[in-house]
């Protein structure tokens, strides 16, 4: 029972099949068989505007190359101190752009505090030449606590980032857990709040090895074909990964596994929250996507581990966990698990006592 990570989770049935209808016979290579052709044509029309698609294999590749795009080489990139591009991607946006600065900035719940923002933009251009060139800002949607900003925020943000000339970027790996969470519009949500560029996921969402970076702002297009190819992403099969993210947007279906997912880690930390009213478990930030961040007494979390639950401590702390739940999440070990959190805490008794029945 694996609560470790959505990247641990299988293909979606139907996009297997998707790579497996794509599988016939000969196709024009480097994205310019019929599928990687039509591409452009339905992400514009998914995000109701006319966009540029460069399909990539990693989270990381899609940041990275969508950062490079924002910043030249003695830029600067402001992000949460938590993002993934600044902790968690080995440097690939620093090598992708040729050295540009990654600054990383405070704020609660892994969310860029808006005032922040606005007094580091206050002081950018102070030291002139000496320092790095303010250049893009990058926020993780959702971040990493699982917790989402909502399109005011984005907004926000954004405007702050577009008065000072800077480019604005979403992280978007888990942007399906967003957009169903929150019942936007992919439009809202992204271009109409200033989103410049998105790196847009959909390998924790049932894809294999299949993001994009998707390109709003044409102004911020120039070059980043010959980047792509550089970087090594511009597949000779494109085909394949072209054929993913088609069927992965077409009718919902990037909607549909996501809301699987969002609801599991929604029943997950129910429980949670239930059980913490008569034990130590405290369930950390809101749950507003697919992973939960929970205080577990350690006899707990050892217990569930040797019943085989499997679930990340977070580095760092002492006593908090991760759960993150996918599209392949059964709620039935959510059921399980929760059941197995009362009975190592003891608390055998508490539907009967209060008559409540959410585990
Ligand atoms: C928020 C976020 N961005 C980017 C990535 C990078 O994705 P990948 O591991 O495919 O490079 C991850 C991966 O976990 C992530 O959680």
């Amino acid at each position: 029972m694996n609560f470790r990570s959505d990247n641990e989770s299988p293909i979606s049935p139907a996009i297997l099949g998707a790579i497996e209808k794509a599988n016939i016979g000969m196709a024009y290579s480097y994205g310019e068989d019929l599928i990687s052709q039509r591409l452009l044509a339905r992400f514009s029309e998914l995000f109701e505007h006319e966009v540029e698609v460069f399909p990539v294999a990693t989270g990381t590749a899609a940041n990275a190359l969508a950062i490079s795009q924002l910043t030249p080489v003695y830029g600067s990139v402001f992000c949460h101190e938590m993002a993934h591009l600044y902790s968690d991607e080995c440097g690939a946006p620093e090598f992708f752009t040729g050295g540009a600065k990654i600054v990383p900035l405070s704020g609660e719940l892994a969310k860029i505090d808006i005032e922040t923002l606005e007094n580091v933009m206050g002081g950018v251009g102070d030291l002139g030449v000496h320092e790095t060139q303010a250049s893009a800002v990058s926020i993780s949607q959702s971040t990493e606590l699982g917790t989402i900003y909502k399109v005011h925020e984005v907004q926000q943000l954004a405007k702050i980032a577009h008065s000072k000339g800077l480019g604005f970027h979403m992280d978007g790996a888990r942007f399906a857990n967003v957009i169903q969470s929150l019942g936007c519009t992919p439009a809202e949500m992204t271009w109409k709040a200033g989103v410049d560029i998105l790196s847009f996921g959909a390998t924790k969402n049932g894809a294999l090895a299949a993001e994009a970076v998707i390109v709003f702002n044409q102004d911020r297009v120039q070059g980043l074909d010959r980047r792509h190819k550089r970087a090594g992403h511009l597949f000779s099969k494109m085909r394949y990964i072209s054929a993913q993210l088609e069927t992965y947007i077409k009718d919902g279906l990037w909607l549909e596994l996501a809301a699987h997912a969002n609801k599991a880690a929604d029943a997950l930390s129910k429980g949670f929250y239930k059980l913490s009213q008569y034990s130590p478990i405290e369930v950390l930030y809101p749950v507003e996507v697919n992973e939960i961040f929970v205080k577990l007494p350690e006899s707990v979390a050892k217990g569930l581990k040797s019943r085989g639950y499997e679930f990340h401590h977070w580095p760092g702390t002492r006593d908090v966990y991760r759960l993150v739940t996918s599209f392949f999440t059964d709620l039935k070990d959510v059921q399980e698990i929760l059941l197995a959190t009362k009975e190592l805490c003891d608390l055998k008794n508490i539907d009967e006592d209060k008559g409540n029945s959410c585990l």
